[in-house]
């Protein structure tokens, strides 16, 4: 007996020896982290499985019950009980230990304190082009005219021939754009939407049709492959030139204040005849050209701003839409949004506009 004894002793010393380290989780614990306590929990399973699992020694032992002599047996039985005992509750408390542990710092960790002072959400704002265009729009609005927006792929007809641009035509050769392998093209101008509009609304027509237009350019300075335009078309019986001068000047006005002036200089475009160029009066230094004793910076000292063409629709393009020149008249115009807004803030490179850079961008907050 005194052998098998002294062998369920070894045992003993020995699971007392690998839970020393646990040995002072006895107690209630509350200075560890949450994750060193879900190992040290791992370990100790470990610990436990080697120590009373089946495949034990202490499980071993219990064969040891039926070598010992029969007087003996009693005893020893009971011994290798009590040792079985003080293992297994050993492990038990600091079990439940690190599991209430666990558990609490979990709920713990996942509280929600209300009282915290919130994270706001930084709110975000319109782009630049886009707050100009709808300024431009709320004008527009209130002088009687609707907002047509129409698609960007577009067949020749509507870019080109019902523009009076043939093919052929050198004006397409300026406007060259993209085109898709099955006819279709990118419009180049938003002028396209003059037709469009025109064959679904007849006339008279009071609209603007802003939106992106496409040209095959390389990016730089002052070129994008992609823009804004607005277009304005105005057709009703008797309208003149006089019109169109009236109605850039009031929009413009309304844009950069009463003293603003317009001038319209001779040129030419297909779908126009007469045609004009329409040029304002420097919002910056009010057309004199001198803004605070230098050389004015968006009008290059010359007082005026390039902004767009315009002209009196071209019989054709009346015709192309089933309009009859001769009882109807009118004027259109478009001009190109970005060129405006970098004048308009001092932009030296119009690629800001479509780069999405926040430091940028939150300049027009
Ligand atoms: N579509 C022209 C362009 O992209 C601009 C333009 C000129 C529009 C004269 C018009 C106009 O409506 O009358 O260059």
């Amino acid at each position: 007996m005194i052998e098998q004894k002294e062998q369920v002793e070894k045992i003993r010393e020995a699971f007392n020896q690998e839970f020393g380290p646990f040995a002072g989780f006895r107690a209630a614990i509350n200075v560890l982290h949450l994750a060193d306590a879900e190992d040290l929990s791992r370990e100790l399973g470990e610990l436990k499985t080697k120590h009373t699992g089946k495949k034990s020694e202490l499980a071993n032992s219990k064969k040891l019950i039926g070598r010992v002599a029969p007087e003996e047996r009693g005893a020893f039985g009971q011994f290798v009980q009590t040792v079985e005992k003080e293992i297994v509750s050993a492990i038990e408390e600091v079990e439940n230990n690190l599991k209430n542990f666990i558990s609490d710092a979990k709920i713990e960790r996942e509280r929600l304190d209300v009282t915290l002072p919130g994270k706001r959400p930084t709110v975000g704002h319109l782009h630049p082009i886009t707050l100009l265009r709808q300024k431009i729009e709320d004008i527009f609005v209130s002088l009687g005219y609707a907002i047509e927006d129409d698609r960007e792929i577009e067949t020749d007809y509507y870019n080109f021939d019902a523009l009076n641009i043939p093919e052929g035509h050198p004006a397409r050769e300026s406007q060259d754009t993209f085109y898709t392998t099955n006819g279709f093209a990118l419009r180049s101008q938003t002028s396209t939407v003059q037709i469009r509009a025109m064959e679904r609304r007849g006339v008279p027509i009071r609209i603007i049709a802003p939106g992106r237009v496409f040209r095959r350019d390389t990016p730089d300075l002052t070129h994008t492959p992609m823009f804004h335009q607005i277009e304005g078309l105005c057709v009703d019986k008797g309208i003149t030139m006089a019109h169109l001068k009236g109605t850039v000047a009031e929009w413009l006005r309304r844009l950069f204040g009463k003293e603003t002036r317009i001038r319209l200089r001779p040129s030419y475009f297909p779908f126009t005849e007469p045609s004009a160029e329409f040029d304002f009066s420097c919002f910056k230094c009010g057309g004199t050209g001198i803004f605070e004793t230098e050389r004015c910076r968006p009008c290059k000292g010359s007082g005026w701003i390039e902004l767009g063409g315009s002209g009196m629709v071209h019989p054709n393009v009346l015709k192309a839409c089933n309009v009859n020149p001769q009882i109807y008249s009118g004027f259109a115009f478009g001009f190109g949004l970005e060129r405006m807004c970098s004048l308009m803030y001092s932009l030296d490179d119009i690629r800001l506009m479509f780069e999405n850079d926040v430091r940028f961008l939150e300049q027009f907050r």
